[in-house]
């Protein structure tokens, strides 16, 4: 018999209006990396709640080494040495690295023989073994908010196996990452598989799994598709069977001719409260039909330029221009009625209200005006819901009650095509893109694509905005790379190579 760590059998779970898991049967081997991939809202999140105690399934059975659990809590989970690293962290910021790692299973000590206290020297120790170990570098006293997404990660990791878990799961980890740091996870995944742990991985992207997995299973509308060994299988075949109908991976451009300038931003500059200097005198021009796009390795200040575009963030100097009129002195919502779109890079928290119905969001931004709203200031609630219904059918925006779903309730990517679905809607002359198909599958990624090439042949000026250097370059006319906050080069996209571009992204080159 093959040695199983879990088996899942006959797991159903249901949500008002929707199966979310619809008999899964899954068994996965001690020491393997099993992949699961999926649409959006394929039920891969809701799966591995159950399997880590957070949802209790409606009908089914989980076996682990053989043997039939009930998993009622994250806790029980704990104590069947299962670990989970969720997408979004949940770590205590103002404490060290280490106090997160211990918490609720703090090492004591005894002081005069009988009070007792956290021994913290001992769990700086413990940590600092545990971490060469697994050549997981951290050091155990830093304070969380102090430290980059990518340590914040090896902390999640690492209070894993604080606690002795053997079967680890990764709910999208590389979603948060950028291209270098994703290489850097995946390795720690296969040591860890080395060193004897069996991993879940969840992600969309195809590469990760060829990369790392053994076993891949695809789920479908809640539904077991299919289960492949990864070794022969392609990431065609595997695209093709989740989204259930052939992808291009590639992608073709059709030549379109630029119109007037529609953005024009002029030396701009930006320091933070602690005079730090994010942006320094950036120019350049969109034009009508064309996508401009700012690579750059996390952090270079890309996210600074489109927030003091729209106001977000104040610009400490430089001009701004606006279909040849300035918006110096505009706030964020008349630079947003003047025509500029925005999709943000924190869909949580800062394009959508959560606990607000779908509809609701979706008309977020013209909920003021006719027809949503009369003369006299009376909502049209039935023409918010006509409008988002258009909405939810033109970009397949999935969830158990249509617009009636509660947001929070939806899953990660398809909270993210309402975003991108909003935003589009406008009808601005300027869209800005920052990092607009993070999270999504790869059906979801090509119908953006489209709606990216379709906007720009509309006439519509874009700022494209994201860490994906293949999304760059499958979709820019001009191409702009940033290296800390100054431009190293702005070029037509056909004369850059993608190794070019990633030079000038660690500031190898400056051609500006
Ligand atoms: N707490 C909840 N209440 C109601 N519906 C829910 C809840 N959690 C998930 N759902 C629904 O169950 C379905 C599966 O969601 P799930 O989050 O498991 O998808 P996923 O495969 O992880 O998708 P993604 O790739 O977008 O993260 C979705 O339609 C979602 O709207
Ligand atoms: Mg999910």
């Amino acid at each position: 018999m093959e040695d199983y760590f879990v088996q899942l059998k006959h797991i159903t779970k249901t949500f008002p209006g929707i199966v979310a898991n619809d008999d899964v049967s899954i068994d996965i081997k001690k020491g393997e990396i099993y992949a699961l991939l999926g649409e959006n809202g394929a039920g891969k999140s809701t799966l591995m709640s159950i399997l880590f105690g957070l949802y209790e399934p409606d009908g089914g059975q989980i076996f682990i080494k053989g043997k039939e659990v009930s998993i009622t809590s994250p806790l029980k989970a704990n104590k069947l040495n299962i670990g989970m690293v969720h997408q979004h962290f949940k770590l205590v910021s103002d404490q060290t690295i280490a106090e997160n790692i211990i918490l609720g299973a703090e090492p004591m000590k005894k002081k005069w023989g009988f009070i007792k206290s956290i021994d913290i020297d001992r769990a700086n120790k413990e940590v600092a073994e545990l971490s060469k170990r697994y050549n997981l570098e951290v050091n155990p006293t830093d304070i969380i908010k102090d430290i980059p997404v990518s340590t914040r990660q090896r902390v999640e990791i690492l209070k894993m196996l604080y606690r002795n878990a053997e079967l680890l799961i990764f709910d999208e980890p590389t979603a948060v990452l950028a291209p270098q740091e994703i290489n850097s996870l995946l390795e720690i995944i296969k040591s860890l598989r080395d060193n004897g742990k069996t991993i879940i991985l969840i992600t969309h992207k195809l590469d990760e799994i060829k990369q790392v997995a053994d076993r891949c299973a695809i789920l479908c509308k809640g539904k077991l598709i299919d289960i492949l060994d990864v070794k022969k299988a392609s990431t065609q075949q595997m695209a093709n069977l989740m989204v259930g109908r052939e992808i291009e991976l590639e992608e073709v451009r059709e030549e379109v001719k630029k119109g007037k300038v529609v953005l024009e931003v002029e030396n701009l500059s930006y320091k933070d409260k602690d005079k730090v200097s994010k942006i320094s005198d950036v120019s350049f021009k969109i034009y009508e039909g064309e996508v401009l796009s700012i690579a750059g390795v996390s952090g270079n200040g890309q996210v600074e330029i489109a927030d003091a575009i729209c106001n977000m963030i104040r610009a400490t100097s430089g001009t701004i221009k606006l279909n040849g009129k300035s918006i110096d002195h505009m706030n964020i919502r008349e630079r947003a009625e003047a025509g500029i779109a925005y999709i943000p890079e924190d869909r949580q928290n800062v394009g959508l209200i959560l606990d607000f119905p779908l509809y609701e969001n979706l008309i977020l931004k013209e909920y003021f005006r006719e027809p949503y709203c009369s003369k006299h200031g009376i909502l049209n609630f039935n023409e918010f819901k006509k409008q988002s219904n258009e909405l939810i059918e033109n970009f397949d925006i999935r969830s158990g009650k249509g617009c009636e779903t509660t947001v929070r309730s939806m899953s990660g990517g398809n909270q993210q095509k309402a975003i991108v679905a909003r935003e589009i809607a406008l009808n601005s002359s300027l869209i800005i893109f920052v990092q607009p198909t993070r999270g999504l599958d790869v059906g979801a990624i090509d119908n953006i694509h489209n709606k990216i090439n379709e906007l720009r042949k509309q006439g519509k000026a874009i700022l494209l905005i994201s860490l994906e250097l293949d999304e760059i370059m499958a979709l820019s006319d001009t191409i702009l790379v940033l290296y800390s906050g100054k431009v190293q080069t702005i070029e037509d996209a056909k004369n850059l190579s993608k190794n070019q571009v990633g030079e000038y992204m660690m500031g190898v080159h400056n051609n500006a």
